[in-house]
């Protein structure tokens, strides 16, 4: 992905935005907001696995980015009272890699895998025995003098993390007992988070601040506080520390998200897909080429949002702008098709 400090959307971290967020991590499900139906579900299993003594079956966290699968990963091991240990996909390059991870977890701990979809194929076939029977296969040596070796493991839980539910192998999905979709939050749900930050970060903000940073935070609680942050800084040059309404729009105006969240990489895309290629549809392809952004940039951050807010459709033959679309963004189709004519 690419590093775009200015960026709102860009999901990786840099300095200072880690520590930020593991501040205001709820650690608890009292304190986690949001997402109820997926929290009854596990509220359900854990109190079931405790009973029994037994670690929770494997769980698989779905959805687009910056919904809280992290988070709610580490409530899940707070709740149970186990350890967790957090590794990612990429991360784990060789078999011993994968080896010298389980081999150091103790009974019942929780092993949270980020960005699963990218585990390579030798390291997902060692899991699978692994998950399933505790158990480690590994080849120790080469040629002729190389043996297969097993080593039982403690009893663990996986909590796989991916964006990309499309990109995971049925076999390694198969081996999760437990599957949950992270949903978009409601506006008011992102409102109580931003109140419940700034609470934690002692910035002062009223409720028409806070609604005016929910409207425009993509319904995701990381954007959310991350715009909050910025219009903190705002408010603290421009105004008199405190986030208002119109403190809130000002800065965000100036950061050039819209009423409704979109940001200029938003509006290109859209705009790309009206004006060069009659509204689509036109291919992930072709989209990313014309708009020089990365496909999986414009498919992991972009499109669940415009989708989301109907903005956006994927057809089979590639992607297409909606009349919400052209009304948000103030194009009158028949215009737009006749400067497109011209220019052909
Ligand atoms: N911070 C980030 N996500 C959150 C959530 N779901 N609830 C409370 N605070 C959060």
């Amino acid at each position: 992905m690419k590093l775009d400090k200015d960026h709102i959307l860009d999901s990786e971290e840099f300095e200072g935005e880690e520590k930020f967020e593991e501040t205001l991590r709820p650690k608890r499900f009292s304190e986690y907001i949001g997402q109820n139906q997926v929290k009854d579900n596990l509220k359900i299993t854990i109190e079931a696995a405790k009973k029994r003594k037994e670690p929770i079956d494997h769980a698989l966290l779905y959805g687009p980015p910056g919904l809280g699968k992290t988070t709610l990963s580490s409530v899940i091991a707070n709740e149970i009272g186990v350890s967790i240990k957090a590794t990612s996909g990429p991360a784990i390059e060789r078999a011993g890699d994968l080896a010298s991870i389980l081999t150091n977890l103790q009974e019942n701990d929780i092993l949270f895998i980020d960005e699963i979809h990218r585990l390579n194929t030798v390291v997902e076939e060692i899991l699978y025995s692994a998950m399933e029977d505790f158990v480690l296969d590994i080849i120790i040596g080469k040629g002729p003098s190389a043996r297969s070796v097993r080593l039982d493991l403690p009893k663990f839980t996986i909590i796989g993390a991916t964006t990309r539910m499309g990109l995971l192998s049925s076999p390694l999905r198969d081996r999760f007992g437990l599957v949950h979709r992270l949903e978009f939050y409601e506006p008011e749900d992102i409102k109580k988070i931003i109140n419940r930050s700034a609470k934690i970060l002692k910035i002062k903000i009223d409720e028409k601040g806070s609604g005016e940073i929910a409207k425009r935070a993509r319904k995701t609680p990381r954007i959310a506080n991350r715009l909050l942050k910025r219009v903190r800084d705002f408010a603290e040059v421009k105004g008199r520390g405190e986030i208002t309404e119109d403190i809130a729009c000002q800065a965000l105006e100036m950061l050039e998200v819209d009423e409704l969240g979109l940001d200029n990489t938003d509006r290109v895309l859209l705009e790309t897909i009206i004006n060069k290629f009659k509204g689509g549809p036109v291919g992930l392809n072709t989209l990313a080429a014309a708009t020089n952004e990365e496909i999986d940039t414009i498919e992991e951050v972009y499109e669940p949002y415009l989708i989301q807010m109907g903005f956006l459709e994927r057809t089979p033959r590639g992607r297409k702008a909606t009349s919400h679309a052209y009304d948000h963004l103030k194009i009158v189709k028949k215009d737009a098709l006749k400067k497109q004519e011209k220019l052909l």
